[in-house]
């Protein structure tokens, strides 16, 4: 059994005994291995029966996939091999004439405290009675995770591409992102609030022209277990389109 396969035995069995830790480590390393020799490891992989594995812990993780809210998002977050990986996927999505009609802007370490005084000032400038609670609170915003990336649209103008496919685009690197952290093991939530819409903090940002932010994706380890969520009824958002004609 090459190393790849053995290394995605073993996730299985560290996530059956729920030591998700280590599921996450083995996770990361079977899935940059799979990614550098793909067809080989997954020809190989096919032989134990992992690639079906895969497949249903995919469907698994879609199943079930729930938000984390953002101030519940501790340490530790994607190291920086994670935190590529999940990027890369993130940039792997539909996109109309390839035209990257987006780009990410990350937010770790000390930057985030920084950026914390550029919510707060703009906060204040906007407020006419600001209170220090208030303040405190805006200030620690990016605190908040470990890792926040901000998803910029940058809208390709005079493409043939309707603004409208760019967009979409976008929303789908959003979430790719969520799906590639919680692969990784990670949980995150996808935010606008108040300052994505701020003028103040675009420029701040460093966005340009028709830029705009499609939202700041919140990344780290989840501290609580989210209830699960009302889903909409199949039977309300489907219909079977049938020819009048033949009616
Ligand atoms: C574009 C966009 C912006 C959002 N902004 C916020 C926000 O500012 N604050 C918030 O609590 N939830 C926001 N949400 C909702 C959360 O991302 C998330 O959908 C919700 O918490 C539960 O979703 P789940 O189905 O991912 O568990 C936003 C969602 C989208 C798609």
């Amino acid at each position: 059994m090459c190393l790849a396969t053995r290394k995605l035995a073993l996730e299985r069995i560290a996530f059956k005994q729920g030591r998700f830790g280590v599921a996450r480590k083995l996770i990361s390393f079977s899935a940059t291995e799979h990614c550098s020799n793909a067809r080989f490891e997954i020809g190989k992989a096919a032989q134990y029966g992992v690639v079906s594995f895969m497949l249903n812990n995919t469907l698994e993780l879609l199943l079930a996939r729930r938000s984390v809210v953002a101030n519940k998002l501790g340490e530790p977050g994607p190291d920086s091999g994670q935190l590529q990986q999940i990027l890369t996927i993130a940039a792997r999505v539909p996109d109309h004439k390839k035209l990257n009609p987006w780009r990410f802007i990350i937010f770790q370490g000390e930057a985030r405290k920084d950026f914390g005084e550029v919510l707060a000032k703009a906060f204040e400038a906007s407020d006419d009675d600001p209170s220090p609670a208030r303040r405190e609170t805006e200030a620690n915003r990016f605190m908040r995770a470990p890792i926040v990336v901000a998803v910029i649209c940058h809208l390709i103008e005079g493409s043939v591409v309707p603004e409208w496919e760019q967009i979409l685009s976008t929303g789908a690197a959003c979430q790719n992102l969520l799906i590639a952290a919680n692969a990784s093991g990670f949980s995150a939530q996808w935010i606008t609030e108040w300052y994505a819409y701020d003028e103040t903090v675009c420029s701040a940002l460093g966005l340009e022209g028709s830029e705009r932010v499609a939202g700041f994706i919140y990344i780290g380890t989840g501290q609580e277990q989210p209830s699960e969520r009302d889903r909409p009824e199949l039977k309300d958002i489907v219909t079977y389109w049938n020819s009048p004609i033949k009616n």
